[in-house]
């Protein structure tokens, strides 16, 4: 089976990105006429299998067997599906932290990944996390600085910004997650089941965000295992036996 062709990696946070294949289209330029039609994402026939338990009671997990993903410059779309059905795989695999066993990822611009489990450091504190990023993202100072206080802003986290994440609540470190994705203002945010740990002010502020985003032509694919509020994406897509699918 072949690598995935991936393209443009730029701002992806969440962990590594696996080294280029030899089948990768060099400048994240996705073909597209953009008047009619301007994907920032596209993935097409994803597939991906676990291999669990050892012998001889090893066996094959078929996550993703054919799954595709289209994400359009100021869409907002809905990874839905069960628990279990591998929407965290199949947005590990478009950010590039996991490796699909094939299929082809394209993305134009650069990525922001908020991961289902907050990878942060316990003995850091929000400031730390942000400069830290801030330097990952190739950010000058002043630029991560009038952000970071944006995000403690809109998000209300200021009052911890010299907290240890230790001392932090699942609510609070949500919110530090969710600002690491944001920081560097990515075209492309992708974020797995956000706003779990999210009291209801934050809940709406998340949308307000999120629709600011959407004005201003980015684009933004969130995973949930429920919708409650449908109309607040442009469009959903089903994860069902491997294969996305209108729901
Ligand atoms: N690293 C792994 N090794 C083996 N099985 C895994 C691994 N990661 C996920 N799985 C399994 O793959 C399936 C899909 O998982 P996941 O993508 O996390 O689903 P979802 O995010 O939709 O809940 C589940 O059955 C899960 O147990
Ligand atoms: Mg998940």
């Amino acid at each position: 089976m072949s690598a995935p062709a991936v393209t443009d990696q730029g701002g992806v946070r969440g962990g590594e990105v696996p080294s280029a294949s030899p089948g990768i289209v060099a400048d994240g330029h996705i073909g597209c006429n953009p008047a009619v039609h301007c994907p920032v994402l596209r993935a097409e026939g994803i597939t991906k299998a676990y291999r669990r338990g050892v012998w001889p009671r090893r066996h094959q997990l078929d996550v993703l067997q054919g799954a595709d993903v289209e994400l359009c410059a100021g869409e907002v779309v809905g990874l839905v599906g069960e628990n279990g059905s591998g929407k965290s795989t199949l947005m590990k695999i478009l950010v590039g932290t996991l490796g699909a066993d094939d299929g082809t990822v394209q993305i134009s611009g650069r990525m922001g990944y908020c991961p289902q489990e907050p990878l942060l450091y316990d003995r850091l504190t929000c400031e730390e996390h942000l400069d830290l990023f801030g330097v990952a993202y190739g950010m000058d100072a002043a630029a991560t600085v009038g952000a970071a206080e944006a995000l403690y802003e809109s998000l209300g986290f200021a009052r911890w910004r010299d907290t240890q994440v230790a001392e932090l609540s699942g609510g609070t470190r949500a919110k530090l997650n969710l600002a690491l994705a944001l920081l560097a203002d990515p075209d492309i945010l992708l974020l797995d089941e956000p706003y779990a740990g999210f009291d209801w002010d934050t809940y709406l502020k998340f949308w307000e965000l999120t629709a600011e985003r959407r004005a201003a032509g980015r684009s933004v694919l969130v995973v949930s295992h429920f919708v409650t509020d449908h109309e607040r994406f442009d469009r959903l897509v089903e994860l069902r036996a491997g294969k996305t699918v209108s729901p």
